[in-house]
């Protein structure tokens, strides 16, 4: 897989993909990610990407030139160079996107090539929806300063569900939100830890009953915590 970013702040993206499963994943040739600096392609000498909103209003709002400019040359390359023939799917993230969930990031994980298009400011001038028709997503319901946080959430929900990314397959499919279930409660040594013991039904041997066990402990643990992940009603 492919993803480009597309960012006013490719130094503060970097290190967090250079680190970790997503480092190990670009070694291994996984995942190519690359970061596009959406400023280099400012025309004007003060290198504006961004300008006062039409009609007033507080904040700035991102130039459509500078993005358009930076998704075609993006695009270009990675066609001609990199030798991927249909071109990315273009990902806005703003806090109006859909919501970003275990779903959405399995979905990605089947393209060849993202684009990640972060915004700062009040946000992107209508028009580069319009033109790009990408799809919007949205980490949770806050507001984040730039979606460049939000990318990198986005690339570690993903780049973790590629083939060979994370050591063993399984525990990628035993863990919360892949079944509509959190987690099962997990112990490791000592058996005992300052007089609290492990459940003795994890030290049995008896793989069924260890299996019903977890199952139960995941229903338990949803409907306390995430009653909505049931379709149940919030608890007191
Ligand atoms: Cl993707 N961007 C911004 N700016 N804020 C957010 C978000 C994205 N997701 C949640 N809040």
């Amino acid at each position: 897989m492919r993803i480009d970013v597309l960012t006013l702040f490719p130094e503060a993206m970097s290190p967090f993909t250079n680190a970790s499963i997503i480092a190990r994943a670009q070694r291994s040739g996984i995942v190519d990610i690359r970061y596009t600096n959406i400023r280099d392609f400012a025309t004007d000498r003060h290198r504006s990407v961004d300008d006062r909103p039409f009609g007033g209003g507080p904040g700035m709002v991102m130039m459509c030139q500078p993005v358009f400019d930076a998704v075609a040359k993006v695009e270009r390359e990675g066609t001609e160079q990199g030798g991927l023939v249909s071109g990315p799917t273009r990902i806005l993230l703003s806090p109006q996107g859909e919501r970003f969930t275990q779903a959405v990031a399995r979905e990605l994980a089947s393209q060849p090539w993202l684009m990640m298009i972060c915004g700062h400011y009040e946000g992107f001038d209508e028009r580069i929806r319009e033109g790009l028709k990408p799809r919007e997503f949205s980490i949770g319901d806050y507001v984040l300063s730039g979606g460049e946080a939000a990318a990198m959430v986005m690339t570690d929900a993903v780049v973790r569900l590629l083939p060979g990314a994370v050591g063993d397959e399984e525990s990628v499919e035993d863990e919360s939100f892949s079944h509509g279930l959190l987690e099962y409660p997990q112990y490791t040594r000592p058996r005992e830890y300052e007089g609290r013991a492990v459940p003795d039904v994890l030290l049995s041997g008896d793989h069924a009953v260890i299996r019903q066990w977890r199952h139960d402990e995941s229903v338990r643990r949803t409907r306390e915590r995430r009653p909505d992940m049931l379709g149940e009603q919030p608890n007191e």
